[in-house]
């Protein structure tokens, strides 16, 4: 079974993911964990990530790999080095280049593998996994995502941005993933959308598990009758 969670920067996909996958004894797959192990890869490197042309060249001999909390880059766990500001921007940049998506997109698919497994990122419902059994938008509003990230940036005792450049980072980037040309970030037709704002993790996990239960239960009666 494929569930799919896709949504914008800080809505609480990555938490949310992580613990219905273990709820569920599911693989959790991290697609924001892969660009961003890519653009590790290109910025070591020294590639001009604005050049499609150069970064195209450099895909042929990349490999990602995920093992549930952990992104190995050509075998090298490098799971400590993808969460900064610098890697934000540059997986960002990356995640515009169809050449990119389509090998990414690839690279995701061959999970499949693996077994059960929830996917998230921001095309999974929409691009790599069409056919998913269930598919989840979640969001929540730009004040409340800015909100969150500040308490987890006190929360690491890292320097407290102000909260004005926070949200303007949040919203600079909703358009970013929103309004590229390749995959930009939207919900699938067919998926359940969970605004997060007013909910609290465990609320957003039992919301999850209540659609996939009521589908189910009436999926099993539609075919009986
Ligand atoms: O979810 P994240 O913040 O770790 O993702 C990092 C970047 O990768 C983000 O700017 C959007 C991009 N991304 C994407 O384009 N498609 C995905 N499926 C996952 C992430």
């Amino acid at each position: 079974m494929i569930i799919t969670i896709d949504g914008p920067a800080g809505a609480g996909k990555s938490s949310v993911s992580r613990a219905l996958a273990e709820k569920l004894g599911f693989t959790y797959l991290d697609s924001g964990a892969m660009y961003r192990a890519l653009a590790l890869y290109l910025l070591e490197k020294g590639v001009d990530i604005k050049d499609e042309k150069q970064v195209e060249k450099y895909l042929e001999d990349v490999q990602i790999d995920l093992d549930n909390d952990s992104v190995f880059l050509n075998s090298r766990n490098v799971s400590h080095l993808i969460r900064t500001p610098e890697i934000d921007q540059a997986s960002s940049a990356v995640s515009r280049i169809s050449a990119v998506r389509n090998r990414l997109t690839e690279l995701q698919r061959e999970m499949e593998q693996r077994g059960d497994m929830v996917a998230e990122g921001r095309d999974m419902g929409t691009v790599v996994f069409p056919e998913a059994d269930f598919k989840f938008f979640l969001t929540a509003s730009p004040e409340e995502r800015a909100r969150r990230r500040e308490a987890q940036l006190a929360g690491q005792k890292k320097n407290i941005i102000n909260h004005e450049i926070i949200l303007q980072q949040i919203k600079n980037r909703d358009k970013a993933d929103s309004s590229r040309a390749v995959s930009p970030l939207k919900a699938a037709s067919d998926a359940f959308i969970i605004d997060s704002t007013n909910l609290t993790f465990e609320e957003v996990i039992e919301k999850i598990l209540n659609i996939i239960k009521e589908k189910r239960k009436k999926s099993g009666k539609d075919q009986t009758e």
